[in-house]
């Protein structure tokens, strides 16, 4: 079966989540390899809405186990919580439908003080990522694997030391009550701890269907993002053999783009659009982050910053979300290139609705030639288009999967 990757090709909130859901009723497995709880997954359950923030999405499927692979951070106590409440949305979830690695670093109280006092410099969520993974290169991580040997003490101490020299006028906790605390959270997540590359090698020698799924997006890459305003960890293809700790080879690489295009957060954004367009993009199209609530900073969708993204992981294709948004504007645009003075932009008339349409062949003139025109200019494919949040609204296009 042929493993399939899902990265987000902007700066995140393309609705990855939508398309693993789509594609995971066919997946064995649902494997994060980078990130933590920064990202944000709105779900409905049972009815019920739930967000997701680090247990894959596509281990929602019954069918499909959720591995975190070690390119993850986790937040030993923000974990529980997301599986209690998938449990109070009558979701049966435990060991068996989800296994974590060892090597999963761990978000401590002193990286949520650090990013809290340090973070609005970029515009970060404030989940204390950044910080964790700055410990783990520095050596001074605490792995899921140290609490239950019980090695983190002393890494804390040093942990603490950095922020109390750094930030005296923060109170922070002592390291006896992170211990404590953290004690009692991992150890309940001990049952959780499987060895993740030897459960995938296994997999994928079995044949079976395996879905990476990334976080975030391109533009947010640590190495090959808008540095330094980016996330802390790998969002591309590269991310993922690292992430999971075992060679992956990556058949269908999906990447996943909004018909226009958000940022949350500070750093470039050459095709924001401020004013009456860029409310109306936030106001029908819902932007508001769904980790931390902010407004989505709104604009067109940016074909070169796409071709950008389609170099990074050898995209097979593209899942184009949310064309339905675009609906009711008079005139829409799309930046073919930049120059000094800022995107290039190719003018396309507005259309009506499209919610309702199923097949592709059905759009408005106007919506073909645009998108016609995103494959033409990221030299990919689009397989598929989304016109809507409930799970019927998209269409495939050429060749159905
Ligand atoms: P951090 O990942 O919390 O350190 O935030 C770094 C940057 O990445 C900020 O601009 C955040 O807004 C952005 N970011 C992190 N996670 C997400 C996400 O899931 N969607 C969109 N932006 C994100």
């Amino acid at each position: 079966m042929p493993n399939v990757l899902v990265v987000g090709a902007q700066w995140g909130d393309e609705g990855k989540g939508r398309v693993v859901d789509h594609l995971a009723a066919r997946a064995a497995y649902a494997v994060r390899f980078g990130g933590g709880a920064n990202a944000g997954h709105t779900l409905v359950v049972n009815g019920q809405k739930t967000v997701l923030h680090l247990i894959p999405a596509g281990a929602l499927n019954p069918n499909c186990r959720g591995l975190i692979g070690n390119g993850c951070v986790a937040d030993p106590a923000a974990l529980r919580v997301e599986i209690d409440q998938l449990r109070a949305a009558g979701v049966p979830y435990g060991p068996d439908r989800l296994g974590i690695s060892g090597r999963v670093h761990v978000v401590t109280a002193f990286h949520r003080a650090y990013d809290r006092a340090e973070g609005a410099a970029i515009g970060t969520t404030g989940r204390g990522i950044g910080p964790c993974y700055t410990d783990k290169a520095a050596r001074r991580g605490v792995r899921l694997i140290d609490v239950l040997d019980g090695l983190h003490r002393p890494v804390l101490e040093a942990q603490r030391a950095v922020v109390a020299a750094l930030h005296p006028e923060i109170a922070l906790p002592s390291v006896e009550a992170v211990a404590a605390d953290l004690e009692g959270h991992v150890h309940a997540l001990a049952p959780y701890v499987v060895d993740v590359p030897a459960e995938l090698e296994a997999a994928m020698r079995a044949d079976a269907q395996v879905l990476f799924e990334g976080a975030q997006g391109a533009g947010l890459d640590v190495d090959h993002g808008t540095y330094p305003f980016v996330t802390s960890s790998h969002t591309t293809a590269g991310g993922v053999t690292n992430g999971v700790g075992v060679y992956v080879e990556l058949h269908r690489r999906i990447g996943v783009a909004k018909a226009y295009c958000t940022r949350v957060g500070h750093g470039p954004f050459p095709t924001e659009v401020e004013g009456e367009t860029g409310d109306f993009l936030r106001k029908q199209g819902h932007e508001y982050g769904s980790t931390t609530g902010r407004p989505r900073r709104c604009g067109w969708l940016d074909l070169p910053a796409l071709r950008e993204a389609v170099r990074l992981s050898g995209l097979t294709e593209l899942v184009i979300t949310k064309l339905d948004v675009l609906s009711g504007l008079p005139e829409l645009q799309m930046a073919t290139g930049h120059d000094k003075g800022g995107p290039i932009y190719r003018a396309y008339p507005g259309f009506g609705e499209v919610s309702h349409i199923r097949e592709h062949g059905e759009l408005p003139q106007a919506a073909q030639a645009f998108l016609a025109d995103v494959a033409a200019g990221a030299r990919t494919p689009i397989s598929l288009v989304t016109v809507g949040a409930e799970r019927g609204a998209l269409m495939t296009v050429g060749a159905a999967r």
